[in-house]
C-alpha cells in the first residue's frame, strides 16, 4: 500500500459496507479503538487509526481491507450513512491516489466487467463472497497438484487445467470469482510483474469435493508472461496467489433460477464452476441451465469430453465452431439466433440470469443477437437488459 501522495493527501482506512458481515471481529481486534459501529455500519475513525493492520487478517470477509487517498478524511458520521464505498476521488498531483496494490486487481476486474454497460449487481440469491483476503504483500502460497492439457494434442491452442491446493491456508472462493497470480521476477525496469486475474473453474467446495483446492483454465498465449509461467508449472511448484476477487459475477443460489451462459474458449471456466455447483448440490433443481460455447473446432474446446457427459436435463449445450473444414464459420451469436425460441423462452422468465464470458469481440455480436431474438418475440432487449442488470441477472466478463 505504498501510495504516492501529494503533501495534502492522506491514506484512509475504510470498511466496505457491501461486504462486511458486521461480526465485530475488527472492533474487538483494534488495539487503539479506532473501529466503531452503529446499527448500519462498522467504520474506522481516521483520527485514531495508526495503520497497525492488526485488524486485517482476522476479518473473515476482507471487507476491512479498503483504502482511499483523500484530501480530507471521511468522518465516522459520513461512513455510518454509506451503502457502498465511495469511488477514489481525483486528487491533483497524486496520480489518482497512487498505485495502491489492491487497485491493480480492482482495475482489472472493472475492465473485465466494462461490457455489462453499467454498475454490476450480484444476483439477489448469491452467497456473500469473500474478497481481498490476500494481496501482493501478503499472498497465499498454493501448491500445484495437477497441470493437464485440455485441448487435443493436434489443436492450435494449448489450454490447461491447473489445480492449486491451499493446504491449511484459508482461501474461500465462490463460483464466478477470480484469483490473482503474481508471476515471479521483475520487468525490464526492475518492477515486480503486474498481477494477472484468472477465473476459478471449480465450485466452492473445491476442485475435488471437500478439498481446499481450486482449478484454473489457462490458455498459453504466445507472448504471455503469466500464461506461460502457469502452463509450465509442475506438480509440487509453489504459486503466489492474491484475492479472491469479484463480488458480482456470481451464480444465483436459488435452485429455481435459470442460467444462460455464453462463452468462448477459456471463458468457459466460471461456467464449469456453475455447472459443478448445480451437479453436486442441486441435481434436481427446477431451474434450467443452458450454455452457448464457441471454439475453433471440437478439438479446441476445453472440457469437451466431460461436457458431453453432463446430462441435458442439467445443462443444455449448444456448440459453435468457427474453423471446421467444409463447414460454415459459426459463432455463439449464430447458434443463439438458430435457437431463438429456446433463448426467448428463457428470457421471458423472471428468474433467468444471463452470463457472458470470453473474448471482448463477442459482446457486440451477442448483444445484437439478443436484440433480434427479443424483437422476434415481442420483447425490447435494451429495456430487458437494463432491468436484468439492476436486478443482478445480467453479467459480462470479457477480456
Ligand atoms: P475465430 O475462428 O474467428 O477466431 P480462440 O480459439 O481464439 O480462443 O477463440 C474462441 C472462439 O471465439 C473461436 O471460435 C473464435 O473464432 C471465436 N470468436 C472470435 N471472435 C469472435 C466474435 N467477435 N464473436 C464471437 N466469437 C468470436
Amino acid at each position: 500500500m505504498d501510495a504516492t501522495t501529494a503533501p495534502s493527501a492522506q491514506k484512509q482506512h475504510l470498511i466496505d459496507p457491501e461486504i462486511c458481515i458486521r461480526c465485530n471481529t475488527c472492533e474487538e481486534t483494534c488495539p487503539v479503538d479506532a473501529i466503531t459501529h452503529d446499527d448500519n455500519n462498522y467504520v474506522v475513525d481516521a483520527e485514531k487509526c495508526n495503520f497497525c493492520l492488526d485488524c486485517i487478517s482476522p476479518c473473515p470477509t476482507g471487507s476491512i481491507d479498503n483504502w482511499r487517498i483523500v484530501a480530507t478524511p471521511y468522518s465516522i458520521e459520513d461512513q455510518f450513512g454509506w451503502e457502498e464505498l465511495p469511488a477514489q476521488e481525483e486528487l491533483a498531483g497524486t496520480g489518482e491516489g497512487g498505485e495502491a496494490e489492491d487497485d491493480e486487481a480492482a482495475r482489472l476486474i472493472a475492465e473485465a466487467h466494462a461490457g455489462s454497460g453499467g454498475k454490476s449487481v450480484a444476483p439477489a440469491s448469491a452467497s456473500k463472497p469473500t474478497i481481498n483476503l490476500y494481496n501482493r504483500s501478503r499472498p497465499a502460497i498454493a501448491t500445484v497438484t495437477g497441470n493437464f492439457r485440455l485441448t487435443d494434442p493436434a489443436a492450435d491452442n494449448d489450454v490447461r487445467h491447473i489445480i492449486l491446493d491451499f493446504g491449511d491456508v484459508t482461501f474461500p472462493v465462490l463460483e464466478g470469482q477470480s484469483i490473482g497470480i503474481i508471476p515471479p521476477g521483475t520487468d525490464a525496469s526492475g518492477k515486480p510483474h503486474v498481477i494477472r486475474l484468472y477465473s476459478v473453474a471449480s465450485s466452492r467446495d473445491g476442485e475435488r469435493p471437500k478439498h481446499n483446492n481450486l482449478a484454473l483454465t489457462v490458455k498459453r498465449e504466445a507472448q504471455g508472461l503469466c500464461s506461460n509461467y502457469l502452463c509450465d508449472l509442475k506438480k509440487g511448484d509453489k504459486v503466489q496467489v492474491t484475492g479472491p476477487f469479484g463480488a458480482t459475477f456470481l451464480m444465483p443460489d436459488d435452485p429455481s433460477a435459470n442460467i444462460i451462459m455464453i462463452c468462448t474458449g477459456t471463458g468457459s471456466a466460471p461456467f464449469r464452476g456453475f455447472t459443478e455447483r448445480r451437479r453436486r448440490t442441486m441435481r434436481d433443481a427446477p431451474g434450467r441451465m443452458m450454455i452457448y460455447f464457441g471454439a475453433r473446432r471440437p478439438e479446441e474446446l476445453p472440457y469437451f469430453g466431460p461436457l458431453q457427459k453432463v446430462p441435458d436435463g442439467l445443462l443444455r449445450k449448444h456448440f459453435a465452431y468457427s474453423r471446421v473444414p467444409n463447414e460454415p464459420k459459426t459463432y455463439v451469436q449464430d447458434r443463439m439466433r438458430a435457437t431463438a425460441n429456446e433463448v426467448s423462452v428463457f428470457l421471458k422468465h423472471e428468474k433467468t440470469h444471463v452470463y457472458i464470458c470470453g473474448l471482448k469481440g463477442m459482446e457486440a455480436g451477442v448483444d445484437e443477437a439478443m436484440a433480434d431474438i427479443c424483437r422476434g418475440s415481442g420483447m425490447d432487449w435494451a429495456q430487458l437488459r437494463a432491468a436484468m442488470r439492476t436486478q443482478g441477472r445480467y453479467h459480462v466478463e470479457t477480456y
